[in-house]
């Protein structure tokens, strides 16, 4: 005859199940830890995930900034959040995104969430005359880095407003594009686990329907209305 489990046991099985499952998740690396890096964290801790977040260096007091509004996220520099992060997130302001390593980002997952947004940025030249999208850009800094572009279509204030579990009706979609379509699938898991549905633009190219001014940016959609969109501004097939 079973032994009947004890309470102690069922306890110890369910922390075992629950370490391993956030395990199984991929540690997330944040740069910047502003509006977009601290909203994002804290979504993604309430989904289980390791977080690690990285300031810029006037941020002197960066630990306690973090303990009140991220609890649970992990302070690193710059080196630490690269060494142990799976997926790293850039959201720094646009004009500081050379100041991220990208260098160290080889084979990484790089989710990029930031925007060209020239009243904040001011004009950059060499961006206004390129005509690739900033995400291409950036993915141009590191080709070996798994650029993946996504979240920067999504509002700091409407992150935690509007995040609901998987199969709600009114659930929002986010997009996730780039070249490598393991690292999209990864990061389509992440957004899932934090609240929107994910929806595969295919490669980079077709971020430009994300971008400030573009139909996709800012705006409340379905999957379903952002796929036809994402459609419909497709610059190549997936
Ligand atoms: N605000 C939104 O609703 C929203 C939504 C989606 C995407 N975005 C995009 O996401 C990015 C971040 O926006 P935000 O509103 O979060 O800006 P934010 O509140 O200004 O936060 C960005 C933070 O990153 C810091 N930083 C600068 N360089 C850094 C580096 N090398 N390493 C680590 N941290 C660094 C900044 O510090 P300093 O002030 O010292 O530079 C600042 O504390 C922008 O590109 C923005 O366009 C914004």
């Amino acid at each position: 005859m079973r032994r009947r489990e004890s309470a102690r046991e069922r306890e110890r099985a369910r922390r075992a199940d629950e370490e391993e499952h956030v395990a199984d998740r991929p540690r997330i690396g944040i740069f910047g830890a502003g509006k977009v890096g601290t909203a994002l964290a804290r979504l993604l801790l309430d989904a289980g995930y390791e977080v690690a977040l990285t300031g810029s260096p006037r941020q002197t007091a960066l630990d306690l900034l973090v303990a009140v509004v991220a609890p649970g996220a992990r302070v690193a520099t710059a080196d630490d959040l690269v060494a142990g992060a799976d997926v790293i997130v850039v959201a720094v302001p646009f004009g500081k995104a050379p100041s991220v390593p990208w260098d160290a980002f080889d084979g990484r997952i790089v989710v990029d969430a930031t925007n060209y947004w020239p009243p904040v940025d001011g004009h950059i030249a060499e961006i206004d005359d390129d005509p690739r999208t900033t995400s291409e850009v950036h993915a141009g800094w590191n080709p070996a880095a798994r650029l993946v572009k996504s979240l920067n279509h999504l509002g700091y204030h409407d992150m935690e407003d509007d995040a609901l579990p998987a199969g709600s009706p009114l659930r929002r979609a986010l997009a996730v594009v780039g070249d490598d379509a393991e690292a999209r699938a990864v990061v389509a898991a992440i957004i899932d686990d934090i609240g929107f549905d994910p929806v595969d633009g295919g490669a980079l190219v077709n971020g430009c329907a994300l971008e400030p001014g573009h139909p996709a940016f800012g705006r409340e959609l379905s999957a379903t209305e952002l796929e036809g969109l994402l459609e419909a501004e497709r610059v190549v097939a997936a």
